[in-house]
């Protein structure tokens, strides 16, 4: 068995959690369901961001102290993640304790180590990123709130590591996906790499760890979060967990956040003498009417909202399989409605209605045996498994988007099925082809509902449970146990009526 580290960007707990904090979890949580049924050892990482400026300035606008204010807004977090079904193994705060620890040991170190040096440095800063920024990156970035700002402030050696950090990247294919992402990265790195503010004064900032070195200065908010990471899994403890998980096999995240993620993180790394992540990725963007979902836009989609009404399985279906990873996809109800009543309501709960109904009314409550099989079966047992074949691909290489059209056309397949052997005549004059034909739809059901778990787990888990199956069953036709007592689900998937 293998061990399997990701983890989600730490989210800011400035406002509610919207659509797109939802996918990245919804995501990462996906790809761990499918490791674990792959029997792989997964440790999956998500959490809250709650230092620094931006939720200094929410907690001050709302006239509550900055503890108060992360402390109500976590809640926010971890009940959404419950209602969308995320099963983490920690959340981690960066206000907890042992964190703070952590981040302040680290930056004794790299100070005792001359990798941390005060200088005072002018230059312009972004309120809205909160980190300073080039003359060419104000022209080409959408930056909000640029000021120019004269300070004393500690600084990290970034630029010592620039040629490791290209030399890495270039050498590790799967080190920044997807390629696009990586070919910006090297081109950011063509310019000049200045070294790293990881400060701020008390004067201008006091939320946030102080500098072990320094009592009037905190951490920068991004030093801080970004050793969540190492932190989270034990890094410097007396035990075994760090060097058995770390490093993290896959850093999820949207666009918004690679320069941090690709240029900051592996050089403090880099300079803890820490080897690197395996892969940062980084997926596209939900767009709202052609512009990014974002608080200060006000064109936010509360997760809760959906899933509330359509139910969890039902967002979760509709993110995972109307984004290309890797690429921007738009947000429309209109969209969600329409993927909803025409792969779940449709295809998905009229075939779970048929084949229950059917084996309820004419086998007593239980799978029917199994006789001979016609050509025409053994064409649908080929046609289920080529199809299984290839979610499974899909699934390996991240294609979740086509794991689940594969998935759902072996729903529509067994519709097909059905409808060319039409059971529910056969049955009157040959019992037992009618049976074989409902146990090999219900078989390519279970099937189907193994391979869709991960995406839907509530619904599939209810579908398995009620054949007596599991989730982790393997996919190889002929599992499911004749004779086995049903229990009847009704409706499943309810149309939404426009
Ligand atoms: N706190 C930092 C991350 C620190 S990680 C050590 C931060 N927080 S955030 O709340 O702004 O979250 C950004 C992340 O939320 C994105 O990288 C992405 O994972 C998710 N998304 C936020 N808006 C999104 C969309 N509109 N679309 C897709 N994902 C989005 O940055």
């Amino acid at each position: 068995m293998s061990k399997f580290y990701i983890t989600t960007p730490l989210y800011y707990v400035n406002d509610e959690p919207h659509i797109g904090h939802a996918y990245t979890t919804i995501l990462a949580d996906v790809i761990s369901r499918i490791k674990k049924i792959q029997k792989h050892d997964v440790y999956f990482l998500t959490g809250t961001d709650e230092h620094g400026q931006k939720v200094q300035e929410a907690a001050e606008k709302r006239g509550v102290s900055p503890k108060n204010h992360v402390d109500e807004y976590v809640k926010r977090f971890k009940n959404t993640w419950k209602t969308l079904n995320i099963n983490y193994d920690y959340f981690i705060r960066t206000t907890d304790q042992n964190h703070k620890n952590k981040v302040k040991g680290i930056l004794s170190n790299l100070y005792k180590s001359g990798d941390i040096y005060f200088d005072e440095y002018e230059g312009l800063y972004s309120v809205s990123e909160e980190r300073f920024i080039t003359e060419k990156e104000k022209e080409e970035g959408d930056f909000r709130q640029v000021k120019k700002i004269k300070e004393k402030n500690y600084f990290f050696k970034m630029s010592k590591y620039k040629s490791k950090l290209i030399d890495h990247i270039k050498s590790n294919e799967s080190f920044i996906l997807p390629q696009s992402r990586r070919n910006e990265i090297l081109g950011f790195l063509n310019n000049e790499l200045n070294d790293l503010c990881i400060s701020r004064p008390k004067t201008r900032l006091s939320w946030g760890i102080e500098l072990p070195f320094d009592k009037d200065y905190v951490t920068y908010v991004w030093f801080d979060a970004l050793i969540n990471y190492i932190s989270a899994i034990g890094y410097n403890e007396d035990n075994d967990r760090f060097n058995y998980y770390w490093p993290a096999d896959y850093h999820l995240m949207a666009k918004d956040i690679l320069t941090t993620h690709c240029v900051y993180w592996p050089t403090m790394l880099m300079s803890c003498n820490i080897p690197l992540p395996k892969t940062i990725f980084a997926h596209g963007w939900w767009l709202m009417d052609d512009t990014k979902m974002s608080k200060s836009l006000g064109n936010v989609i509360k997760p809760l909202d959906l899933a509330d009404k359509y139910g969890s399985d039902a967002l979760r279906y509709y993110l995972m399989r109307n984004m290309v990873l890797g690429q921007d996809a738009s947000f429309t109800l209109d969209s969600f409605e329409k993927r909803y009543n025409a792969d779940l309501a449709n295809d998905f709960g009229n075939l779970v209605n048929r084949i229950f109904i059917l084996i309820s009314k004419n086998f007593d409550d239980k799978i029917p045996n199994k006789d001979i099989f016609d050509s025409f079966d053994y064409n649908f047992i080929k046609k289920v498994e080529k199809l299984r074949d290839k979610a499974k691909e899909d699934y390996t290489n991240l294609k979740i988007h086509d794991g689940i059209e594969n998935s759902i056309s072996i729903i529509r397949l067994i519709n097909k099925f059905l409808e060319e052997k039409a059971p529910w005549k056969t049955i009157k004059e040959n019992k037992a082809k009618a049976g074989t034909t409902i146990y090999l739809s219900a078989e390519a059901l279970r099937i189907g509902s193994v391979l869709l778990y991960p995406i839907i787990p509530e619904k599939s888990s209810l579908i398995l449970e009620s054949m007596e199956c599991l989730p982790q069953d393997n996919t190889d036709f002929g599992n499911l146990k004749e004779k086995t007592s049903i229990k009847i689900i009704k409706n499943i998937f309810p149309r939404i009526e426009e």
